[in-house]
């Protein structure tokens, strides 16, 4: 493809993925299926690879991630991040409502409610209408400069939408992570067996700061707008100053409310005490401004909040009850939740039974006892927390609890692992709940999706003894499935055309499938791409599997370990027999060019016309190899800014050719 051609191509393909992305994240409509969806967007990925300096700067692949930031650039922000002042009680509230009016001398005024979203703010930055950095709060005078991992949440525009828009302005806001994105996650974790995140809140400051963008496109991180400042903006309400960046293509939650007097702004804050359990984020108060924005540079700011607004903090929602007992979970991955069972209590528009204890650490923690009355929190999460036991309350009969020994479910004698809090069944093999557990993870739909397989059927196939393994599903006849509760015909022909399609699968989903401990779906992507077949995974070293793509310690063991064990590979033998997929049909990125054919390259530092991983791809696409450390054996080092002194040393003592980012793009000419 000539540049000219491509040009056209990735403008076509560009207003293409803008169009789909608008319907379906504005709109809520699709037009397309997710796989013509991604086809686009690996194009264009690809393109742009091969073309990097014909990249739009608010191309939608921007979405997707891929940078890898070592470190985040410290960033001064241009006003101050300040704090809020914080409420508890109305009282609090009419002092506060005192001093506005004191400040306005008498003047009239009004207020503008928001609710207080629990997230991370984050400063946003455009420039001629273009997103140019997003910065952390920091320590409100400097933050980090997160601008990669910023471009990957789709609620923030890259572009702003609309004419007269200032060529200069910062758009604040709450980065948060969605409860049930959160939700997911969590499951996702305890699947691989890795430990479940505490709280939305600091998974969503964490995800913000992580280093692959790619990882964090995934995560799916979200962002309230709440705050426009800049100069001359044309705007002399906040009310207007939100509506603009509404229409500027920011997103904002529906939930404000402009009040006219103190008691509207209390009757705001009593509608949503409850309400916003219903929300699909976090809230901790309302955060109440003065609308006017003349009357807030009027009123101004102390050394640490400003003057003009305040934050309403609603209370925990918490109930005292009787813990009646605790029973145990078993998962997947043999992990041991301890849940209160409690006598039923009502709060915040549910009946609570249940609360989850995470685990032993927590139980110790807290000095619980059966019999106990427990406090009964509901934070964010759907699930309620047992906080704190009622001591005045306590009888002096109740004993201490021990924690279970053994298997509730099995009756193997339980583990822990250095380093982890959570009890573990190691019966891996003869423990029911882990066997069906590894059958739900094999047959779901980001693995094998057979989706004419439910969890009870599971348990009835496993109950007769039929299904111990996933293989087993692939030897299961007809006779077998009709003695099925509920099972006829169709069904039956349903359930094993569904089992048969399965083989099906790439091979990518099966690396997944087979449930590998911290095995998740992208590093059985990457494993499965860079090993190519399941023959060279398994009999790969502890170093070949360091040196695949998003594999550590951790995971390399793990891997390692699954693919020596006896019964694995028996597993996988059956798997090949029934006819899954076992090699990658992956292609790597086209071959441009072979003007770097056979030459070897290592790329160090940071580049003006590409991102790191994106002069690697360059690099392939144009015949050459990319090489991850300095040796006798190299051709070329591509120096680009800050590249360490170490690799320049030794490439410098082994003689071997420093090349710049513009020698470089010579060489691409031929
Ligand atoms: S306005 C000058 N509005 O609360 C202060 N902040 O304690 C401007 N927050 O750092 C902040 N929801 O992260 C504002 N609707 C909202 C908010 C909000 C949450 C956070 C924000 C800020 C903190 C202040």
């Amino acid at each position: 493809m000539t540049p000219v051609e491509a040009k056209k191509r990735i403008q076509k393909l560009t207003d293409e993925i803008n169009y789909h992305n608008e319907l379906y994240y504005q709109k809520n409509k699709t037009e397309i299926s997710d796989r013509e969806f991604d086809l686009l967007l690996e194009e264009l990925i690809q393109l742009e690879g091969q073309f990097p300096e014909l990249r739009l700067p608010d191309s939608p692949t921007q979405r997707v991630g891929g940078t890898i930031s070592k470190e985040f650039e410290t960033v001064t922000h241009r006003y101050p991040m300040l704090s809020l002042g914080n409420t508890y009680s109305e009282e609090e509230l009419r002092d506060f409502d005192g001093r506005v009016a004191k400040g306005l001398e008498d003047e009239s005024y009004e207020y503008f409610c928001e609710l207080k979203f629990d997230g991370v703010s984050i400063s946003l930055i455009y420039e001629d209408g273009l997103l140019t950095r997003g910065v952390t709060r920091g320590d409100g005078v400097r933050g980090d400069d997160v601008t990669h991992n910023v471009r990957t949440i789709r609620s923030i525009p890259l572009r702003v939408k609309g004419k007269q828009v200032p060529s200069q302005f910062e758009v604040r806001g709450e980065v948060f992570l969605p409860k049930k994105e959160f939700e997911r996650l969590n499951k996702e974790r305890e699947d691989i067996g890795e430990e479940t995140y505490a709280n939305a809140r600091n998974t969503a400051s964490g995800t913000l700061k992580m280093q692959d963008s790619s990882i964090v496109a995934q995560r799916r991180l979200d962002c309230f707008a709440y705050y426009l400042l800049g100069e001359d903006l044309g705007v002399e309400t906040h009310e207007a100053a939100i509506h603009k960046i509404e229409s500027w293509g920011f997103q904002v939650s529906p939930t404000y409310k402009k009040c006219k007097t103190i008691d509207e702004v209390l009757r705001y804050i009593e509608h949503w005490e409850s309400r916003r359990q219903d929300l699909p984020l976090e809230t901790d108060g309302v955060v109440i401004k003065v609308n006017n924005l003349d009357q807030q540079e009027r009123l101004g700011f102390t050394a640490k909040s400003p003057r003009w607004a305040i934050a309403y903090k609603y209370k925990a929602q918490s109930v005292s009850t009787r813990l009646n007992g605790i029973t145990y979970q078993v998962g997947r991955t043999g992990a041991v939740t301890p849940v209160a069972e409690l006598e039923p209590v009502f709060l915040a528009g549910t009946t609570v039974k249940r609360a989850s204890l995470h685990n032993a650490n927590e139980i110790a923690r807290l000095d619980l006892r059966i019999g106990d009355y427990v406090f009964v929190e509901k934070g964010g999460e759907i699930i309620p927390k047992v906080t704190g036991v009622d001591m005045a309350k306590r009888s002096p009969s109740l004993k201490p609890l021990k924690y279970i020994t053994k298997c509730p479910e099995c009756g193997t004698g339980l583990v822990r692992r250095e380093g982890e809090a959570a009890h573990y069944c190691p019966n891996e093999r003869g423990c029911p709940p882990q066997i069906k557990g590894r059958i739900e993870h094999f047959i779901q739909r980001k693995a094998m999706d057979i989706d004419s397989l439910g969890e009870m059927t599971i348990k009835q196939l496993y109950d007769l003894g039929l299904l111990k393994t996933p293989a087993d599903l692939y030897d299961l006849r007809k006779e077998d499935i009709l003695q099925l509760e509920g099972f006829k015909e169709t069904s039956t022909k349903n359930l094993l055309q569904g089992i048969t399609e399965s083989t099906k699968t790439p091979f990518e989903a099966v690396l997944f499938a087979v449930g590998i401990r911290y095995v998740g779906k992208t590093v059985a992507e990457k494993l499965a791409r860079h090993f190519k077949t399941m023959d060279h995974l398994m009999s790969a070293s502890k170093e070949e599997l360091l040196q695949a793509p998003e594999v550590g310690e951790i995971i390399a063991q793990s891997v390692y370990d699954w693919c020596r064990d006896p019964e694995n590979k028996r597993e996988i033998q059956r798997l090949k027999k029934a006819g899954l997929q076992f090699e990658s049909t992956y292609k790597e990125a086209e071959k441009v060019s072979d003007v770097l054919g056979g030459k070897s390259f290592v790329v160090s530092g940071t580049f003006q016309h590409y991102e790191r991983e994106e002069i690697k791809d360059v690099i392939v696409a144009h015949g050459g190899k990319v090489l991850s450390g300095v040796s006798g054996k190299l051709d070329y080092l591509v120096a680009g800014e800050n590249m360490g002194p170490a690799k320049r040393e030794k490439a410098e003592k082994l003689g071997i050719k420093i090349i710049s980012e513009d020698e470089f793009r010579e060489m691409l000419k031929g």
